[in-house]
């Protein structure tokens, strides 16, 4: 992750990355604190925020403006390989709720959650290696956190070069940052729920 030290950055998204540098670190040790890697049944309280999360973004995945600026946004929702997850583990589905999915976003806004979801890949490759201990993989109960098509780094560098062409003024640029804050703390709560 980037340092702090970029928050004035020229790009925004590594301005983001930046201003999440610390959610992030704690989100990283308050995973950690929960064990996820220690059985399979732990695990799927983890595949379960993940699914909570994908869920509250599912619509924002299938926009039809979103998806003119990126492509093959609907493909990079991994709301479904959740719900499969789950099903491999034997968890049931968490019930959600409409807080996010109900909300109306600017693009920016949006965008701003979106960069947490699929940041989120970034990471998935570490946790994917601890799969086979627990039996799993990217083909049974940690089908989420698979590679996606064309790679994850191609995916994440074309998805901030969206993020980093559209124009913002700047209470849009504001939102946009407090979005992608708020999309931290929004899988911090589906941990602690799932979890608990
Ligand atoms: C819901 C959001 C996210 C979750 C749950 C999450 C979770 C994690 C976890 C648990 C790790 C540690 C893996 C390990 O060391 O075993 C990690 C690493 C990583 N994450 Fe995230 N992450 C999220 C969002 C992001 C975002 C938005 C970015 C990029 C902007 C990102 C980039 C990375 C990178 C590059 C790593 C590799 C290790 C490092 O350099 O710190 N993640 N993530």
């Amino acid at each position: 992750m980037t340092a702090p030290s970029q928050l004035s950055h020229p790009l925004r998204s590594q301005r983001l990355n930046a201003i999440t540098h610390e959610p992030h670190s704690r989100l990283d040790q308050l995973v950690k604190s929960h064990d996820p890697f220690a059985s399979p049944e732990r695990f799927a309280h983890f595949v379960a925020a993940q699914y909570l999360f994908q869920r509250d973004l599912q619509a924002l995945y299938s926009d039809p403006e979103l998806t003119r600026l990126i492509a093959d946004l609907p493909q990079r929702c991994r709301v479904e390989q959740a719900r499969l997850d789950l099903a491999d583990l034997q968890r049931d589905l968490p019930q959600g709720d409409e807080r996010i999915r109900g909300q109306a976003m600017g693009t920016g806004e949006a965008l701003a959650w979106l960069f947490v979801s699929e940041g989120s890949k970034l990471g998935a490759a570490f946790l994917l290696k601890r799969m086979p201990a627990l039996g799993l993989s990217e083909t049974f109960g940690a089908r989420h956190l698979a590679e996606p098509e064309g790679g994850r780094a191609q995916g994440w560098k074309a998805f901030t070069a969206v993020l980093d062409s559209i124009e913002l003024d700047a209470e849009q640029e504001r939102q946009a940052e407090v979005a992608a804050i708020a999309a931290f703390e929004r899988f911090t709560e589906h941990l602690e729920r799932c979890f608990a």
